[in-house]
């Protein structure tokens, strides 16, 4: 049995070059972006929210936000081809291309972290329309990705400037998700360092965790991981590098499939994980799961809980403990054909960490997929 002796180090108190509020919504680039928009209405719950496109004056795109709570995501594909979203989209597939933050002031954000050595991608750049002004600018990050900063406190509109509302009448009700818990990038071999220093240098994050291989390994494959947080913990980055195992990492079956680095998984909390998975099973999203053994000794390895163990058995859904308390989590498949991105459902009772006590048990379903797939 693994001792859990993960604990969350708390970040110190020196000013914070870059507050952030937390995530302002996270952007898709897809290659049909009103039909992602209808998956994740269906099987997800997201409400529809606003709209971008030839009829609002945007020539080259289409954009779709929808939102659920906190969580806000936008899906936008290419008009035509000759365009940088069909190129990414070319490139990656769907997947993260923005993960936008929300800042007191956009401005700012951008000349501390361009200052620190952060790569611009966009100058601070003002967007108005009759509901007020929102600033934007935004820096590059691992791969393609890219992190905007997002101020819109005089802001009143829809979403931003450029959208407008999007009334439909399909409407299928929320499934509970909250906000963004974390974003996890996968880089590649030995990139894990320089990117946690770019956390670091140019976004003043710190970091609260760390696995090596020895954490994260199962018979065949093997991983790294460093947990990035900023200063109030309201933006949490986990960044993968994979590690040398008998046979291929989870984070190489991505790399190679994703064409380079990027955003792996998207954790999103509920505050019920059992109603909120009830619901996403029903309505068609698929999960990884783990053997039936896990949940024999569960209580052994995790004390106490609040939940019933049979339904936690029944959805698949795993538990994990550390000094602060426990969590909930579980993790579904790809949500594309390519082996790329998938989502994670939280639910946090006091833990501050990412489940460490499940990973092998984890990894050992992510193997079995890969297996399936001829890619292990
Ligand atoms: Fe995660």
């Amino acid at each position: 049995m693994e001792t859990i002796t993960n604990t969350v180090v708390p970040s110190n108190t020196t000013t914070d070059f870059l507050p952030l509020q937390g995530t302002d919504y996270v952007e898709f680039y897809v290659g049909n972006a009103k039909q992602a928009a209808h998956f994740y209405k269906t099987a997800f719950g997201f409400q529809s929210l606003a709209y971008a496109g030839p009829e609002t004056g945007v020539k080259d795109r289409a954009s779709y936000a929808v939102r659920q709570n906190k969580l806000t995501f936008v899906f936008t594909t290419a008009l035509r081809t000759d365009n940088s979203i069909a190129d990414h989209v070319y490139k990656h597939g769907d997947g993260v291309k923005m993960l936008a933050l929300k800042v007191e002031d956009a401005t700012d954000a951008w000349k501390q972290t361009t200052q620190r050595g952060g790569k611009s991608y966009m100058e601070p750049q003002r967007f108005t329309d009759d509901a007020g002004e929102v600033v934007i600018s935004g820096i590059h990050t691992y791969g393609d990705t890219v992190h905007l900063f997002i101020e819109r406190k005089n802001y009143e509109g829809v979403f931003l400037p450029g959208y407008r509302k999007w009334e439909s009448h399909y409407n299928p009700s929320e499934t509970g998700l909250l906000y963004v818990d974390h974003c996890v990038g996968n880089v590649g071999w030995n990139q894990m360092n320089p990117w946690v220093k770019f956390y670091e240098e140019v976004m003043g994050f710190k970091n609260i965790l760390s696995f090596d291989d020895n954490d994260i390994s199962t018979e065949y494959s093997a991983l790294m991981s460093k947990v990035m947080s900023n200063g109030n913990g309201f933006v949490k980055f986990p960044i993968n590098e994979p590690a040398e195992g008998k046979k291929k990492s989870q984070v190489e079956e991505y790399l190679d499939f994703y064409n380079g680095e990027g955003c792996q998984h998207v954790a999103l909390a509920t505050s019920d994980i059992v109603q909120t998975v009830t619901a996403l099973q029903n309505r068609g999203v698929e999960f990884l799961k783990v053997p039936n053994s896990y949940y024999d000794d569960l209580l052994d390895r995790v004390g106490h809980i609040d939940e019933d163990l049979s339904p936690l058995r029944e959805l698949g859904i795993l538990v994990d403990r550390d000094d602060e308390g426990y969590l909930l989590q579980i993790f579904t498949k790809p949500v594309e054909d390519r082996p790329t991105l998938f989502f994670e459902i939280i639910q946090r009772k006091g833990a501050k960490s990412f489940g460490k006590g499940n990973f092998k048990a984890l990894f050992e379903a992510i193997e079995r997929e890969q297996e399936s797939r001829g890619n292990l």
